[in-house]
């Protein structure tokens, strides 16, 4: 099913349920000026599922993204760590990627497991870890379930991050 890597934190089954609540997510997503409904859904470390859709707004630049929505919703409910994200799309033939702003704002949050760059063994830390991450999974679907997965590290290389406002002090 995966088309890049295996699914690296999660087991087949957390997977599929990550996804089709992204497919189900997507269903709320109000888009009235772009018609590209997103859905997203976010698995905090307790095993929640928030779910988020794009809110698009006659102003334009007021509209967000499911990623960000999905974000802020959990970390609003007190969910400060994650181990993975899934995100839909109605597009057939691609995979559907994140914006940079919402891999700006995944890249501030806190994850409890850490992926070896290049292993698919999961290993745990001290929970939470404290660190904020980089290396936890993005999953980006097609409408059929197939899907790519990547961290964020990767979709957002050399980033800044909070750990980088301590470094003038
Ligand atoms: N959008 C998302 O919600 N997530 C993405 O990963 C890409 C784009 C939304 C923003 C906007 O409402 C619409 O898709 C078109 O850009």
């Amino acid at each position: 099913m995966a088309q890049k890597r295996p699914a690296c934190t999660l087991k087949p089954e957390c997977v599929q349920q990550l996804l089709v609540c992204s497919q189900e997510a997507k269903k709320s997503a109000y888009c009235p000026y772009s018609h590209f409904p997103v859905g997203a859904a976010l698995l905090t470390q307790e095993g929640r599922i928030f779910k988020g859709c794009n809110i698009e707004n006659a102003c334009y630049p007021l509209g967000i993204c499911a990623e960000r929505t999905a974000i802020q919703k959990a970390v609003s409910e007190g969910y400060k760590d994650f181990r993975a994200i899934a995100i839909a799309s109605d597009m057939q033939d691609d995979f559907i990627s994140p914006c940079g702003a919402c891999r700006q704002v995944m890249r501030e949050v806190r994850h409890p497991f850490a992926l070896p760059s290049s292993s698919a063994m999961v290993v745990r830390l001290p929970q939470p870890c404290g660190t904020f991450g980089t290396n936890w999974p993005v999953y980006m679907t097609k409408p059929d379930g197939t899907y790519i997965v990547m961290t964020v590290q990767e979709l957002l290389p050399s980033s800044f991050g909070p750990e980088d406002l301590q470094k003038t002090q």
